[in-house]
């Protein structure tokens, strides 16, 4: 059944639901990238210039990454309350700050489609930073996620046993220049560790320290050590480079909506999902993934995948009321 347009275009709740979701989103050190207006059907998620990062993400690429995901929970959000939706990337030359715009079209009162079925998700999927168990991950389930990726305009591509070893010189690499670059560690301090109440990523998400080398990415770069555990990490980890075609802005935003379609099938197995971005954030490196996935392909980020140890922590958000700018 479609509903008819006399009734109110959305409640206050509805916006409340459909901001909440959107702001749920994984964003690079949980900075929250993302600034909201509603006219009428139309929901605009702008992009936050105070909540970049300068240092660690010169690019803007994982900025964009973090607004794609949020523009893709939004549409989870819309389905579920029972709206067709239309999305149109950098909809305005005269408003560059505009990353997406989601059109609320006719809306049903008895179907959800199945992108609305992902809203239970939202709450449930973290970024887990700690070993995975031994279980295999099956064909089937991989073959999923790669779905997903590829139904917003991103691929996965799985490394074997070879690549992952490849790879783990790569991050080593990586970690080395981080730990040497003063703007990048000044800024992460400003991000990561300790308490955390709306933004960044608080101390105890951090996961354990590896208790030997491991395919591994450390944000606390020397912050808050003597609090943590260590752990045995996998030794062959499960390890997907997510890539698309080109390589601009709106690409880096489809990366997002890839990221996060992926990341709630993912939820719903009850899978976990880790970032190893350092090589990316790092143009030589990025190179050298380059090499490991194909020259034809641009690689926006690294995920690791599997069966988790123990729950992820939780991390804060901005309540959504403080990211509506407008709403008319
Ligand atoms: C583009 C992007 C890059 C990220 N890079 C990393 C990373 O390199 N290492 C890491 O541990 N987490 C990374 N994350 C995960 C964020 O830290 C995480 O999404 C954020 O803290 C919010 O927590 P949540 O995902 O549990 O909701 C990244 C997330 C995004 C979207």
């Amino acid at each position: 059944m479609v509903i008819q347009r006399d009734d109110p275009l959305l409640h206050h709740d509805e916006v409340g639901i459909l901001l909440r979701s959107a702001g749920l989103a994984p964003s690079m050190h949980n900075t929250q990238p993302w600034r909201f207006e509603v006219t009428g059907q139309v929901v605009d998620v702008l992009l936050d210039e105070d909540r970049t990062l300068p240092a660690e993400d010169h690019s803007g690429r994982m900025t964009r990454i973090g607004l794609g995901a949020a523009a893709f929970n939004l549409r989870v959000a819309a389905a579920m309350l029972g709206f067709e939706t239309t999305l149109a990337i950098e909809p305005d030359p005269d408003r560059p700050d505009i990353a997406v715009r989601l059109f609320l079209g006719a809306r049903h009162s008895t179907t959800i489609s199945p992108i609305g079925s992902l809203y239970g998700e939202l709450r449930r999927r973290h970024t887990y930073r700690g070993p995975m168990t031994t279980a295999e991950v099956s064909p089937l389930v991989l073959e999923r996620l790669n779905a997903a990726a590829r139904a917003e305009g991103a691929e996965l591509h799985w490394l074997d046993q070879a690549a992952n070893r490849e790879l783990e010189q790569i991050l080593h690499a990586a970690d080395g220049l981080d730990l040497h670059d003063e703007d990048r560690l000044t800024e992460r301090g400003r991000w990561v560790g300790g308490d955390r109440t709306q933004d960044g990523i608080p101390q105890a998400a951090l996961g354990p320290v590896p208790a030997r080398s491991a395919i591994f990415r450390d944000l606390a770069a020397g912050f808050d050590q003597h609090a943590r555990s260590s752990a045995v990490f996998e030794t062959n980890p499960r390890i997907a480079v997510l890539t698309t075609a080109v390589d601009d802005s709106v690409a880096w935003t489809r990366a997002g909506m890839g990221l996060q379609h992926s990341l709630l099938i993912a939820t719903s197995y009850d899978l976990a999902v880790s970032f190893l971005n350092q090589a990316i954030e790092h143009v030589p490196l990025r190179s050298r993934i380059q090499d490991l996935v194909g020259h034809s392909t641009r690689p926006q980020l690294i995920l690791r995948a599997g069966y988790p140890d123990h729950a992820a922590a939780e991390t804060p958000r901005i309540p959504w009321q403080k990211s509506l700018d407008r709403w008319q």
